[in-house]
C-alpha cells in the first residue's frame, strides 16, 4: 500500500511518474529524507524529525521547504490512509536538490508505507548482527563534514549493501564499526546497550544519525530513574553488556540476540522493560 501527498498537501498517483530523469536525486541521490512511524493517525517524534531534516539540508548546503509544508503533506498522507486494517503506517519525506542545472528548487513528497511482516517477525524475534567495517575513524566527522556523516541523505546505497552482505553471512542486521574500533550505528538503527540500570548509546559527533527513536527511549528512561550515557565504547561492550538494541522509527526497539555468530544476553525480561520504556512515551 503507498499513498503520495505533494508538499501543497494535494495527493498524487503513487503509480505515475514523479521525478524527471534529470533530477539530482535520481542521478546523485543528492537529497535527504526522514522515515516516521505513524499509529492510529498519530506521527511519533515529528518534531525531532524535522528538526533532522532541517539539519541533514543543513550539512548538504541545500534548501528545505518549511515545516508547514511537510506537516501539511504528511497530514495528507494520514487522512488518506485506510487505517482500518493495521494501527502502524511508515510515513517518508524525502526532498531531492532538483533538477540538474535548474533553479535550485527542492523537490519533495511525502509517502505512507506499510510495515512489512518482516520487520514486525524482527521486533518479536529479535536479531543477529554482524560487525562491518565502515572505514572512517570515529574522530573524523568534525574534521570533513563534505562526507556528510551523520546527515540523513539519500544515498543510501552503502547501507544496503551492508544490508545485503550480513545477509549473506547468514545474519538479520549489521553493526558499523570505526577503523578505530568504536561501535557506530546499524544501516537504518541506533545501537542501544544496557549496562545494569544505564542506557549507553554512541554521540553523533562519531558520525552516527542522532537517532528520534533512541532520543525518545533515553527520555523515558530517565523519567523512570535509568542513568543514561552518549559516549564511545568498543566492539567488546556488545559482548560483555546486559542488552543490545538497534532503535529505528519503523523497527522501534529490537534486540541483538547474537553478534558476528556468538550469542550474546538478550534478556527477555529486560527486553520487555526497555520496549515498554519506549511505548510509555505514547
Ligand atoms: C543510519 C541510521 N542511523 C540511525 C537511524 C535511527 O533513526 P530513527 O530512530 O530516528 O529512525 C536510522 C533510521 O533510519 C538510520 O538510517
Amino acid at each position: 500500500m503507498r499513498v503520495l501527498a505533494l508538499l501543497d498537501g494535494t495527493l498524487a498517483d503513487p503509480e505515475a511518474p514523479l521525478f524527471r530523469a534529470d533530477d539530482l536525486g535520481v542521478m546523485r541521490g543528492d537529497g535527504c529524507f526522514e522515515t516516521i512511524l505513524v499509529v492510529n493517525r498519530e506521527p511519533r517524534e515529528l518534531g525531532p524529525h524535522l528538526d533532522r531534516m532541517e539539519r541533514s539540508a543543513r550539512l548538504m548546503q541545500m534548501p528545505l521547504p518549511d515545516r508547514q509544508a511537510w506537516e501539511r503533506a504528511g497530514q495528507a498522507v494520514i487522512d488518506a490512509w485506510p487505517w482500518d486494517d493495521e494501527p502502524e503506517m511508515g510515513l517518508k519525506f524525502v526532498c531531492t536538490r532538483g533538477i540538474d542545472g535548474g533553479d535550485g528548487t527542492p523537490h519533495g513528497f511525502a509517502m505512507g508505507m506499510d510495515v512489512g511482516p518482516e520487520t514486525k517477525r524482527k521486533r518479536d524475534h529479535g536479531v543477529e548482527v554482524v560487525t562491518l567495517d565502515r572505514g572512517y575513524p570515529s574522530d573524523l566527522m568534525e574534521r570533513a563534514p563534505w562526507l556528510l556523516l551523520s546527515a540523513k541523505t539519500l544515498s543510501y546505497a552503502v547501507n544496503m549493501a551492508a544490508l545485503r552482505e550480513a545477509e549473506s553471512r547468514g545474519a538479520d542486521e549489521v553493526i558499523f564499526t570505526s577503523s578505530d574500533g568504536v561501535v557506530l550505528e546499524g544501516p537504518t538503527s541506533t545501537v542501544v546497550l544496557a549496562q545494569g540500570r544505564k542506557l549507553l548509546t554512541t554521540p553523533p559527533t562519531s558520525g552516527v544519525l542522532q537517532g528520534t527513536t533512541q532520543g525518545a527511549l533515553f527520555r523515558a528512561a530517565e523519567a523512570a530513574g535509568w542513568e543514561t550515557e552518549v559516549v564511545n565504547f568498543p566492539v567488546s561492550a556488545l559482548f560483555e553488556s546486559d542488552g543490545v538494541w538497534l532503535a529505528s522509527s519503523i523497527r522501534k526497539i529490537t534486540q541483538v540476540r547474537a553478534v558476528d555468530g556468538a550469542s550474546i544476553k538478550a534478556d527477555e525480561a529486560l527486553h520487555t522493560d526497555i520496549a515498554g520504556l519506549y511505548e510509555s512515551n505514547y
